[in-house]
């Protein structure tokens, strides 16, 4: 099996829930407090790991409680953690949002550690860069930093995966040294600056990341499933239908099975139909990371539906 690296970012989130947001100035009792790993770099490591993929990661986290969580949850799901860096400059990366009594949230994210992966630590790493076969990245981490994995990632003909999450605009140049471009609508959009709430639109879309030169573009939309295109195909994949209850995280359980599909020598095809299946499964449950599905679920739920 092909090794999947993930270079990306640690995020803890700390959830504060009352019935309404507080005002300026104000104190509010609330009604309860979580913690829970996260990161769209971690969420994708474990997502792949979780089915079985042989999955390392780099990133970086700060000398504290937070780290120390961090590391144990990839120990704890197998994936490798041996150049995962520790900042003493910056705190873990944290989220803090408030939710009220209807779901509704405002969200204070604080990169923190995140931003002090370097450029240079990739190059001090490429030995780790060069043992992998299939490299995972997203925007969580320095723009400098994705870009010097891409083109470490090329120079060691490597593919590379590139979830450009959260949406931003991105340098041309590395476009056709990225092997799966894979935004989600929202991002497409900001990206080619063409609307994609229509089907057309997202055709659109996708085609002209195609003309930016990404190799092949895979767009995810929601319930509404998933889009892939290159050069020579075109593939459309519906969302299976199931009750949803949270879909934090389903790009990141899309992505991560999806690398799984890859790592497995399956074709394009089948590894999106995977993916397909196991983001369904990742929204019909609570969080990001307790959503994540084993492989032996995605079997289950694949016999059902
Ligand atoms: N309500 C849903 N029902 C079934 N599958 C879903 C649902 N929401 C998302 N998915 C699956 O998860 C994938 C990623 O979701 P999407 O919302 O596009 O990503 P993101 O989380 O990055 O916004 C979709 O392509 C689809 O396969
Ligand atoms: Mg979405």
């Amino acid at each position: 099996m092909k090794k999947i690296l993930v270079i990306g970012s640690f995020m803890t989130d700390l959830v504060v829930k009352a019935d309404r947001f507080v005002e300026e100035g104000e104190t509010i009792i609330g009604n309860s407090f979580n913690q829970f790993t996260g990161g769209k770099g971690a969420n994708q490591a474990i997502a792949a790991a979780r089915l079985g993929s042989n999955v390392e990661m780099i990133g970086e986290l700060g000398k504290d409680s937070f780290g120390k969580d961090q590391i144990q949850s990839l120990e704890n799901n197998n994936v490798k953690h041996d150049h995962v860096l520790f900042t003493g400059k910056a705190k873990s990366g944290v989220g803090n949002p408030q939710v009220d009594a209807s779901g509704n949230n405002r969200i204070v994210v604080v990169p923190g550690a995140n931003l002090k992966l370097t450029p240079k630590n990739l190059e001090e790493l490429s030995n780790t860069i060069q043992s992998a076969d299939i490299i995972v990245l997203q925007l969580e981490i320095p723009f400098e930093t994705v870009y010097k994995a891409i083109e470490l990632g090329h120079k060691y003909h490597k593919q590379i995966i590139l979830n450009p999450a959260p949406a931003a605009d991105l340098n041309q140049d590395y476009a056709s040294m990225v092997t799966y471009m894979t935004p989600n609508e929202h991002e497409a959009q900001m990206l080619t600056g063409i609307d994609t709430s229509t089907p057309d639109g997202i055709k659109k879309s996708a085609s002209e990341l195609l003309k930016q030169g990404y190799q092949n573009v895979i767009i995810t939309i929601g319930d509404k499933g998933s889009y892939f295109v290159n050069k020579n195909v075109e593939i459309q994949i519906s969302a299976y239908k199931v009750k949803a209850v949270d879909s934090t995280a389903a790009g990141d359980a899309f992505i991560g099975a999806f690398a799984y599909g890859l790592s497995r020598g399956n074709s394009i095809q089948d590894s999106l139909q995977y993916a397909s299946a196991v983001s369904a499964i990742a929204v019909t449950k609570m969080g990001a990371q307790p959503s994540l599905p084993s492989k032996k679920e995605v079997d289950d739920f694949l016999k059902n539906n």
